[in-house]
């Protein structure tokens, strides 16, 4: 039998104090988290996380959001070999040749090498294993506004006009112009509008998508060919353009719809064509959402699963420019819905050092604590061309009004209808089942809690000045923010404008919460992880209550028995965590130096798929090592 050590009797003892203390600083935290009286009313409102056994959806998401973190980390790359495996593995080819480069610069770069990061390049390009290298060639040569790589040096052919367009352009340039001396010889036809350009109908598509699946072999070693063809055919005889026919005038939805797969709802709804009053909103939660709140985030951007998109939000009603190809020419531009077939870069505007858009490069924001517990919102109405008759399909007067506590009060109120405002529709109080609706109005609550507003009216046909007849009784029109001060609210809706949102980064790396609603992708995409760096909201709004309910709550501290102040509802806390996730992942994986190594890459691929070689092209050289090493 073992017999006690003396001394076991005294850590016995201390643990037997350390237990009770415990037990009492748990019993003392119960005793003030007990509901206290707000303005002498009891509160007698059972637990606020009915929902699910205990628990707040969102509580469940996060949870989720996390696992799936880890789980991409865990295939995280730290040696050429491994990296090239990795590809094979997850591509079916061989790296293309310089990947060893690649590695090396990234690895200098301090990048997170994580195949799956670069998921994006893949699908944009893989369409056009099937057309002839021959003819990407000539397209690419030939199409206007094109960024060049010849001998390591890059260089412009575009007559983009002076202001935007061209600063875009300046912007691409500068971003390739930076790692020049590790490109091959490429030919970038960029497209510097707003709003994307390539839609290949969807039947067409797929065979492309074949064609390529059948062309991914790991070819033999004796059958490599490492070293590309290069651009000198083009260059010492471009041949005529091909012509590339470009539509404008119809609808978009008529136009995008076509890539649409045949079985997805969007694809046999034709345009609307009625756009008065609020836009159609789901009347109970969004379809597929996790008890309201989004848990499949590439679901719900995407415009082929959700046929009400067509009449509530701007890119449909009315885009400002439309010029849409069916024909699958390579185009590169810094966002797309995922029905287009661009090749997508980093945005000109995540490149720039224009605060407008990045808030400063060092500027972040305060620490949590010293932020308002508020939402701010500037932003101009864009979205697309906004008319008298068809304003309230726009998705940003639908932001604002929504965030709007005097328009969503008569909402509450109209006798025409509970709820319905002009170009919104609340549900009932009954669907969220919110914490602070029990104390309050939505609209009481939403003036203490938001501080929205539209800088600009945008105004169609236009004014000359902020101001637009239709729709100045709506909304009062505010100076714009610098984002350094929106940065002293801890919440920021991030939606669309007339195409993807150019703050989106910056706000990612805050130290603030962006709340994001798209219907664009981007670059990025598969290294942001919904829950757990951003939080993620339905594109008809709905969820937006819920969300704030959970983070906010009632907004109103309390000063309980104990003299502590707290907030019936809030989540704080979770709230910080997820600003806090997202600008340390911002800060790992957005970096500019992240961007180059994305563009590195992509260049990398799309100079093979332009060499009449590309089946046969690949590196091989960690394979010759290791054989060479047994
Ligand atoms: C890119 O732009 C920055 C800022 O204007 C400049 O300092 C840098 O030299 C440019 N880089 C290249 C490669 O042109
Ligand atoms: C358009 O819809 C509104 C409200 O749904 C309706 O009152 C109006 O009559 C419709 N207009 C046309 C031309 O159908
Ligand atoms: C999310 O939705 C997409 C599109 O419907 C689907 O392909 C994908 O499997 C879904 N993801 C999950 C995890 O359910
Ligand atoms: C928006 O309204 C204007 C004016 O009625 C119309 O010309 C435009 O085509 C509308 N948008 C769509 C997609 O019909
Ligand atoms: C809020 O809505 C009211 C009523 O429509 C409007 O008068 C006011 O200007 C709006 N406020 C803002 C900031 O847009």
């Amino acid at each position: 039998m073992a017999r006690l050590p003396r001394r076991c009797s005294l850590t016995s003892i201390l643990c037997v104090l350390l237990l009770l203390s415990l037990s009492f600083i748990l019993i003392g935290t119960a005793w003030l988290w007990r509901r206290q009286p707000l303005n002498g009313r009891p509160l007698t409102v059972p637990h606020s996380q009915e929902r699910q056994p205990n628990r707040h959806p969102i509580d469940r998401l996060m949870e989720t959001a996390e696992t799936e973190w880890y789980k991409i980390m865990a295939k995280e790359t730290h040696d050429l070999s491994s990296a090239a495996q990795a590809y094979r593995d997850r591509r079916g080819r061989h790296p293309p040749p310089g990947f060893d480069e690649w590695f090396s610069a990234a690895q200098r770069l301090d990048v997170v090498i994580i195949e799956d990061f670069f998921d994006q390049i893949y699908h944009d390009l893989a369409p056009f294993w099937a057309i002839e290298a021959r003819i990407l060639r000539r397209q690419a040569k030939h199409l206007p506004h094109v960024i060049s790589v010849r001998k390591g040096k890059a260089s412009m052919n575009t007559d983009a006009p002076k202001g935007m367009a061209r600063d875009r352009m300046n912007n691409w340039l500068n971003m390739t112009a930076t790692i020049q001396e590790w490109l091959p010889d490429v030919d970038i036809p960029i497209n510097f509008m707003d709003e994307s350009r390539v839609v290949v109908p969807w039947e067409e598509m797929n065979k492309y998508m074949k064609v390529e699946r059948s062309s991914r072999v790991i070819i033999p070693l004796p059958d490599v060919v490492t070293a590309l063809s290069g651009l000198e055919d083009v260059d010492d005889n471009p041949g005529e353009p091909i012509t590339v026919e470009w539509a404008g005038a119809a609808s978009y939805w008529d136009l995008a719809r076509v890539g649409c797969a045949p079985d997805t709802p969007a694809r046999e709804v034709p345009a609307a064509t009625n756009f008065s009053g609020p836009p159609p909103t789901p009347s109970g939660f969004p379809k597929g959402s996790y008890y309201g709140f989004v848990q499949n985030w590439t679901a719900a951007k995407d415009p082929c699963l959700q046929p009400d998109l067509r009449e509530s939000h701007g890119t449909f009603i009315e885009p400002i420019s439309i010029s849409t190809t069916h024909s699958l020419v390579p185009i590169f531009g810094g966002s797309k819905l995922p029905l287009n077939n661009e090749i997508l870069i980093p945005p000109a505007m995540y490149w720039t050092e224009n605060p407008f858009f990045s808030g400063g490069e060092d500027i972040h924001g305060d620490d949590w604590q010293n932020k308002k517990s508020r939402v701010m919102w500037r932003g101009s109405a864009s979205g697309g061309r906004n008319r008298k008759e068809n304003w309230t399909r726009f998705h940003r007067h639908r932001l604002v009004s929504m965030l709007n506590g005097t328009q969503v009060r008569l909402a509450e109120r109209n006798p025409e209808g509970p709820g319905q405002g002009p170009n919104f529709v609340l549900q009932s109080y009954q669907t969220y089942r919110l914490t602070v609706t029990r104390y309050m109005d939505l609209g009481t609550w939403l003036d203490s809690v938001t501080d929205a507003a539209v800088v600009h009216l945008v105004c169609f046909p236009g004014t000359g000045n902020v101001k637009c007849p239709y729709t100045d009784s709506y909304f009062e029109v505010k100076k714009s923010l610098d984002m350094k001060y929106q940065y002293g609210y801890k919440y920021l809706p991030d939606i669309d404008g007339n195409s993807y949102s150019g703050r989106y980064r910056g706000f990612l790396r805050s130290t603030s919460l962006p709340i994001k609603a798209t219907i664009y992708s981007e670059w990025h995409d598969s290294r942001l992880i919904p829950w757990l760096h951003f939080v993620p909201m339905d594109n008809s709004f709905v969820d937006m209550y819920g969300i704030l309910d959970y983070f906010i709550g009632t907004g109103v501290a309390i000063i309980n028995e104990e003299g502590d102040k707290v907030v019936e509802g809030a989540h704080d806390d979770a709230a910080k965590k997820i600003a806090m996730a997202g600008k340390d992942w911002a800060e790992r994986v957005l970096r500019k130096e992240d961007m180059v190594i994305y563009m590195m890459r992509l260049l990398m691929e799309y100079a093979r798929v332009c060499d009449d070689q590309r089946t046969r092209l690949g590196f091989v050289g960690d394979l010759d090592s290791s054989m060479g090493a047994e």
